[in-house]
């Protein structure tokens, strides 16, 4: 590629989704709207405070113009990348979310294998790999984003040698024995490979990969310890040296204590306890409705607790906000019936009107709503059968400004690695999940003040620029040990 083709940008961030969504209103207008999950949660504040460039699909089929014409923001530029109905069909909600998010969430629903969805997802990475190079300066910086975008790395590096390239998994990374059922699994390894750094959540991931890289692929590899602040392992590609770390991602844990402690925050936060009648007790659950976050295991479990009197639906409320997620595919559909059936039932068994014991939200809500809920609640319940991090737990933390509050925390999230004093939990072990809930509603308030003390050290002091910048030092090659 000649020197005139290069675009302008230093620093690219590359994911499947553009910070904002579109949506077509019924005049033809487009509306843009803030996108759903972690990763923009997590990556927005970093590159709005580096000036970068986002490449991303802008969320609906056949819009976005690509490098040819970016949509310049306050403080990025947006790279609609435009993918066709079909191709939203076969990459994103096929390949990606009916082969790949199953596979690698321990195959809680059976993963699909079709040729033509793995033929788009090869087509998708193209492009996104073509746009990326269109808007990349000499020697840039790019950071591709989690599993939809796999085959980015190795392709991008053929048409741009001049860059770096990190490659950062924001989902689990399965064991190598989940893993060999991938009919294209060494296809997705090398497309990997293409990073100089690939970056994980937990050592264990980086531990499958690398043997991977070694066992399926033939590289040779050092494995030093693939620690959380430790050593990285190597894959020797050709004369590259690609390294591979754990790197535990966070949240912007300061803003978002800031905001918890404003007053109108905590004035919401009063208000909500009085719409819910003042209970003694608010339990609250924040997810996008996703069979991987164990929204029916909670159901389940409180269902139990009323039932036993452990729990009394008169003084101890469950609020579960759900933001809807990728509703076109049939698993998801069947999850969310079977979450509302059993909401419907516990409200029939346990409620009084005007009184539910529980309330369900199946809308996304405000950012700064959504920080009242966290201030108001005395319970949060994290219960996801696989999770790579989960934000909301960190989240969660970071609002408790006056270390009230607990945490019921599923072993089976990345999150638990760092959140040791919560009330973990086995989410396949019912008896286990109620007695967590038993115990977190019914603490010692000077005990339960230790451990959110102890919590809230950890997320504050391990945030998520303190992630990013690791991150990126490394790939820059300025630190020899991930600082974490
Ligand atoms: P995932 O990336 O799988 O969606 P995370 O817990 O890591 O899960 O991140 C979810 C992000 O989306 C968090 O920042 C959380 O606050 C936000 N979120 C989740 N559910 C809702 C909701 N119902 N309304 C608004 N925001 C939500
Ligand atoms: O963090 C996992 C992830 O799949 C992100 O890649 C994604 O942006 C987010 O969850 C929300 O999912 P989706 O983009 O499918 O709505």
């Amino acid at each position: 590629m000649s020197a005139a083709a290069f675009g302008t940008s230093d620093f690219i961030v590359v994911a499947n989704r553009l910070p904002v969504d579109v949506e077509k209103a019924p005049d033809g207008t487009l509306i843009w709207k803030e996108s759903p999950g972690g990763l923009v949660t997590a990556l927005k504040p970093i590159l709005s405070a580096r000036n970068g460039a986002w490449v991303g699909w802008p969320g609906a089929p056949d819009i976005g113009g690509g490098a040819d014409d970016p949509i310049p923001g306050e403080d990025m530029l947006l790279v609609p990348v435009k993918l066709s109905a079909q191709e939203v069909e076969e990459h994103y909600e096929g390949f990606s979310n009916g082969s790949l998010w199953p596979l690698y969430h321990d195959v809680i629903v059976k993963p699909e294998y079709h040729r033509e969805w793995w033929n788009t997802y090869v087509e998708v990475n193209r492009r996104f790999a073509e746009e990326t190079a269109r808007v990349a300066a000499e020697g840039a910086t790019v950071w591709v984003q989690d599993y939809q975008l796999q085959l980015v790395p190795k392709m991008l590096r053929m048409l741009r040698p001049d860059v770096k390239i990190g490659f950062f998994l924001h989902i689990p990374f399965p064991p190598v024995e989940l893993f060999m059922q991938m009919p294209w699994r060494r296809e997705i390894i090398e497309g990997i490979l293409g990073a100089d750094l690939v970056g994980f959540h937990l050592p264990g991931g980086a531990q499958n990969f690398l043997y991977l890289a070694n066992k399926l692929a033939g590289y040779s590899t050092s494995r030093n310890s693939i620690g959380v602040r430790s050593k990285f392992g190597v894959v020797t590609v050709g004369f590259r040296s690609v390294r591979v770390g754990a790197f535990p991602i966070s949240i912007d844990s300061a803003e978002l204590a800031a905001t918890a402690k404003l007053p109108e925050t905590r004035k919401r936060a009063r208000a909500l306890r009085k719409e819910l009648g003042d209970p003694e007790k608010v339990l609250l659950g924040v997810d996008r409705l996703d069979y991987t976050k164990g929204i029916d295991v909670r159901l389940r479990a409180i269902g139990e607790l009323y039932q036993e009197g452990r729990l009394d639906p008169e003084r101890h409320i469950f609020v579960q906000l759900a933001t809807p997620s990728r509703e076109r595919v049939e698993s998801y559909r069947a999850m969310r019936d079977d979450i509302e059936l059993q909401v419907g039932r516990i409200n029939g068994n346990f409620g009084r009107i005007g009184h539910p014991a529980i309330h369900y939200i199946h809308r996304p809500v405000p950012r700064r709503e959504l920080l009242a809920f966290f201030a108001a609640s005395d319970v949060m319940l994290v219960t996801p059968l696989r999770d790579g991090m989960n934000l909301v737990a960190k989240e969660y933390i970071a609002c408790r400004t006056d270390s009230s509050g607990a945490l019921v925390l599923s072993e089976f999230t990345g999150a638990a690695a760092e959140l040791r004093q919560a009330y973990q939990c086995n989410p396949h072990d019912l008896e286990g999940v109620k007695n967590a809930i038993d115990e977190a509603v019914h603490q010692d308030p000077e005990d339960g003040k230790r451990r959110i003390r102890t919590m809230r050290r950890q997320v504050l002091q391990y945030d998520v620029d303190r992630w990013a910048r690791s991150f990126l030092q490394t790939l820059a090659g300025t630190v020899d040990e991930a600082p974490a």
